[in-house]
């Protein structure tokens, strides 16, 4: 016999845990073609669900982005989610259907869940920038590893900012340097400074609307970096959706030959860093050999080309003379 003096109180509880079990079940089975529900596994049945919706309407990685997805609802990491017994709630259901719905429209997961890790930052998301990519962090480690971190204090750039991972990446190393940022896009550097506010560092970085290093008094810099656009108009065209109709177009269409802004920061670069200051790029896995020429074309001395974690060339350093 139960003698809690709550015993009252226990019926609307289980009531409640059955009708939510009523309401996974019910998603579960709509979602996908999964013929038999496992009540005691119900988040490797959801995840499962989930990954087979996206699978069908063609989304990449269907399972990975099934597990971010669940894990941001939950509010954990996408490994815990398996150690829960629980079936969801009717509100993380509910949430969970409105965020798959824009999965299922293309929209990039970053965006959904609305931040992405770089360099240890949480670096928030959404269409006013670029979504940071593991690449750039290479860019981070190259200049965090190269002799211009050693000059203190260091007066870095960081051209085309979008989100802010780099300059935050770097501010986040030596707050105390002087960190410019700029981009073109008000928007974009709106987005960059509410991530710097995010981590403490809005006032350690001078946000500037600019195109490229416009305004710059000669010699008035160490190290320039930039990821600047880089793929070519016609390239752009043949993105997969998610990039191409969620990501900014200014912020991945260089213009004809990919090469413009590259080109012409280079061409700037020059004047405005210090002699034996250095320039940092990131550009497209088919560009080592042209940003390679550009460079040495312009004179910068020590040019070297480094490639990605899949072998392909991707970042470049060059000395100003
Ligand atoms: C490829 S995104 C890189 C964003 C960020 N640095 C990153 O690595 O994720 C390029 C950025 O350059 C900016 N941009 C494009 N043209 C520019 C210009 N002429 N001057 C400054 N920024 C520019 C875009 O608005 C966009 O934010």
């Amino acid at each position: 016999m139960n003698e809690s003096p709550f015993q009252n109180e226990k019926q609307p509880q289980n009531s409640q845990k059955n009708a939510e079990n009523q309401i996974y079940y019910n998603f579960v089975l709509r979602n996908s073609a999964i013929s038999a529900v496992n009540l005691l596994m119900p988040m490797l049945t959801l995840v499962k669900s989930l990954e087979r919706r996206f699978s069908a309407t063609g989304i990449d990685n269907a399972k990975r982005v099934a597990e971010e997805l669940v894990a941001h609802v939950l509010g954990c990491m996408p490994l815990e989610i398996y150690l829960r017994d629980e079936a969801p709630s009717l509100e993380q259901i509910q949430a969970l259907e409105k965020l798959a719905l824009r999965i299922d429209c293309g929209e990039p997961l970053q965006y959904v869940v609305g931040h992405v890790d770089f360099w240890g930052l949480k670096i928030k998301c959404d269409p006013r920038a670029l979504i940071p990519r593991p690449e750039t962090e290479l860019l981070v480690e190259e200049i965090l590893t190269s002799k211009i971190w050693n000059h203190k204090p260091t007066t870095l750039v960081d051209i085309g900012t979008g989100s802010g991972c780099i300059a935050l990446a770097l501010a986040s190393q030596r707050p105390d340097d002087h960190f410019k940022a700029t981009d073109l896009s008000s928007e974009a550097l709106g987005l960059a400074r509410e991530n710097a506010r995010q981590h403490g560092l809005e006032n350690k970085i001078l946000w500037l609307e600019n195109s490229l290093l416009e305004r710059f008094a000669p010699a008035s810099c160490d190290a320039v970096v930039a990821n600047l656009p880089y793929i070519s108009t016609r390239d752009w065209k043949g993105l997969s959706p998610s990039v191409r109709d969620h990501e900014p177009q200014s912020a991945l269409d260089s213009g004809p030959s990919g090469m413009e802004l590259i080109q012409e920061l280079s061409t700037q670069a020059r004047y405005v860093l210090v002699s034996g200051g250095m320039l940092f790029l990131e550009f497209g896995f088919d560009q080592g050999e042209a940003v390679s020429h550009c460079l040495s074309s312009l004179g910068y001395l020590n040019i070297q080309i480094k490639p990605d974690l899949a072998g392909h060339d991707r970042i470049a350093m060059a000395e100003n003379p």
